[in-house]
């Protein structure tokens, strides 16, 4: 096309792919191109608000490293990382929730009862808990990945004074798709805002707080993988998360508890426990493949 308009701009956009493009491709491009033209005609984007997201963009990639991806942060606060979570996950098991950032593999192993506490500072918290298939049948070799900030609200790889894998572990369910394990409760904090995101978050008076939580990713080999948090009743940012990750289904109630005599012996921290503790019962519901 040669006398494009701004009406018939999207048209001679689709018109240059061709017809042999992967039809899935041409599908995502076709509708992005409608929103985003559409997203300009609408808002009468200027010049200058247009170099302004394009400089928010290059210095996304300015400040992102290998450990450090700002423009996955982008998505979080924008809302997009949570949606495109709810598009994907089934709607009869456990609901999915952000990965973030601070997944890392080949954590520690953790028998079932196994302690994350060690000597670390915090409440001592039991988190258990059964991992079913959604019609109720305990799923035996499921594997769940844990990982959690310390009571500083900081992951091990972003503080130096916590050991390389501090508060991160993998633990296989039994026979009765069981798991346990004690650790501390986790701390709210804030996501990266030293950045592009920081300066968006300020520009719409945005805190970039997020709510206290346990990650976890449960894995079966006849399941779809579960990529999730769950979150305590009591967090003052439940209803504030900076990237939308709480469902009503994650949140849990910490039992405050004194009498650690009925704890299972299993528990390797049972012996020495501190009181008051908490304990958590959180069951997963994975979705057959
Ligand atoms: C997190 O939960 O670890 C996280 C998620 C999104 C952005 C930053 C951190
Ligand atoms: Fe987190």
């Amino acid at each position: 096309m040669r006398n494009v308009t701004s009406d018939t701009i999207t048209q001679s956009f689709l018109d240059y792919m061709s017809d042999d493009t992967d039809e899935r491709l041409q599908f995502i491009l076709t509708r992005l191109a409608h929103h985003l033209h559409d997203f300009v005609r609408e808002t009468g984007l200027t010049h200058d608000e247009w170099r302004k997201g394009l400089e928010l963009l290059y210095n996304a990639g300015d400040i992102s490293t290998p450990e450090r991806n700002e423009f996955v942060l982008f998505s979080d606060v924008l809302g997009l990382s949570s949606l495109v979570d709810m598009v994907n996950s089934p709607d009869n098991g456990t609901p999915s929730s952000v990965l973030g950032p601070f997944h890392v593999r080949g954590a520690p192993d953790l028998a079932f009862g196994a302690d994350m506490k060690g000597d670390n500072e915090g409440a001592p918290t039991i988190v258990g808990g059964c991992v079913t298939s959604t019609d109720g049948t305990p799923i035996e070799g499921a594997v769940l990945e844990i990982w959690q900030t310390a009571e500083n609200g900081l992951y091990s790889g972003q503080d130096d004074s916590q050991p390389e894998f501090n508060f991160y572990g993998c633990m296989k369910t039994g026979a009765d798709g069981r798991y346990l394990f004690s650790t501390v409760r986790p701390a709210p904090y804030t996501v990266p805002e030293d950045g592009p995101v920081g300066e968006l978050l300020r520009a719409t008076g945005r805190h970039p707080w997020r709510p206290s939580h346990l990650h976890f990713i449960v894995t079966s080999a006849e399941h779809r993988t579960l990529v999730t948090e769950v979150f305590p009743s009591d967090d003052p940012y439940l209803d504030e998360d900076a990237v939308f990750g709480v469902r009503e289904k994650l949140i849990m109630e910490y039992q405050e508890r004194h009498d650690p005599s009925d704890l299972p012996d299993e528990l390797a921290i049972k012996p020495h426990i501190d009181t008051p503790y908490y304990v958590v019962d959180f069951d997963f519901v994975l979705a057959p493949k």
